[in-house]
């Protein structure tokens, strides 16, 4: 079996982070998303990787290069324009040959694994197996209709009136059966080629299509507030590890990881909480639930369930919380004496003062 990655795409509900880097390699636990979904794919025993960029991919290869890190074998397949999820499909024909093969969304985080789910598809070798995850609001998601027996009767892209609760999560099992159907389809509404259309074609078509539910934790990660829930989740599983400096003068409350050539001084930090090599954390408290990227700076602050990227500066700011700071962005004080806030706010980014 093979695995096709996708990386390409928009990530326009990521903005204004999917300005400035892919949002596959926003860090969760101080990890980009994409190493965690190629860790998933490894967990299947798969190693040929197609994986699929946009505009983006330079950044992408050069964070993931040939894949020989994580025990893969990658193969990079561009895409001229986020033209949907078949459409990669249809440009990985060459790559996937007429192997079985596993599509997993470069954004999508279920570090409980699908192994089960993946002998499951090797024994029964259905044309799709697709896995389906109980929400509050199906809405943004594709939708499976199960049959009283578990056996799929209609799958629906993003519908407005949902016939289940049951959303489609990012991975997928074909067969080679799939390209006949991305071939048969037309672009959605919203323009692109769509799996769920794909999937359905193949339905209509008499294939063998089954459904398996998922029940360990899953995170679409394409928006802030989900990109922080999850990695809260990440950091709930954290063991502690110091190989850093902490002063004297600092505390370290359960599972902190301090990366060696990070500094902790006069400072507290709760865990469960990673404070990434080169940061500088003093006179501050940080945590729980947060990560500090590499070479930060941390000064005379409270941080916490946050993310702050790499080299990012956070100081004299008192009270931070659910908060995403970019890579080499500043929060700080306008100083002494001032009663007024300056700030430099780029395109769709969201400031929230407390009233
Ligand atoms: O998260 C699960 C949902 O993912 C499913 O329930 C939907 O049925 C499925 O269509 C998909 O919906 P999204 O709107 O969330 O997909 P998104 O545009 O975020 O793309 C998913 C991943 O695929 C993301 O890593 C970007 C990448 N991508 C996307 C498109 C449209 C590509 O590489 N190329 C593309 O053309």
């Amino acid at each position: 079996m093979k695995a096709l990655v996708l990386a390409g795409g928009s990530g326009t509900r990521l903005r204004p982070f999917s300005y400035s880097m892919p949002k596959q390699l926003i860090p969760i636990a101080n990890k980009p998303v994409l190493v965690h979904v190629l860790q998933g794919v490894r967990d299947l025993g798969v190693t040929e990787v197609g994986v699929i960029v946009g505009d983006r991919g330079p950044e992408i290869e050069a964070v993931l290069g040939d894949g020989s890190r994580f025990g893969l074998r990658i193969t990079y397949i561009p895409q001229d324009a986020p033209r949907g999820l078949a459409h990669t499909v249809s440009i990985a024909r060459d790559f996937l040959g007429n192997d079985d093969f596993v599509m997993y969304l470069g954004d999508n985080v279920l570090p409980d694994g699908v192994v089960g789910i993946a002998e499951e598809f090797t024994t029964h070798r259905p044309a799709a197996q697709v896995v389906v995850y109980k929400v509050p609001d199906p809405r943004s998601f594709g939708v499976a209709e199960l049959g009283p027996d578990g056996e799929v009767l209609r799958l629906v892209e993003k519908p407005q009136e949902p016939r289940s609760d049951l959303a489609l999560i990012g991975v997928y099992f074909f067969t080679p059966a799939i390209h006949e159907a991305v071939e048969a389809i037309e672009p959605s509404a919203r323009g692109e080629l769509e799996i769920t259309e794909a999937i359905q074609w193949l339905l209509s078509s008499g294939a063998d299509v089954r459904a398996s539910r998922y029940d360990g934790y899953w995170k679409d990660t394409g928006k802030v507030e989900d990109v922080l829930k999850c990695n809260s989740h990440f950091l709930d599983g954290l063991s502690r590890r110091v190989d850093g400096h902490v002063d004297a003068g600092s505390v370290l409350v359960g599972q902190v990881v301090v990366e060696a050539g990070a500094r902790i001084l006069r400072s507290r930090v709760e865990g469960p909480a990673i404070i990434g090599t080169g940061t500088v954390v003093e006179e501050s408290h940080v945590g729980p639930y947060t990560s500090i990227g590499r070479d930060c700076l941390v000064i005379d602050s409270r941080l916490e369930s946050s993310i702050a990227l790499d080299e990012a500066s956070v100081t004299g700011v008192h009270g931070l919380r659910d908060s995403l700071i970019g890579r080499n962005a500043f929060v700080g004080t306008t100083g002494r004496g001032t009663d007024h806030h300056c700030l430099v706010v780029g395109d769709h980014t969201r400031v929230e003062v407390a009233a």
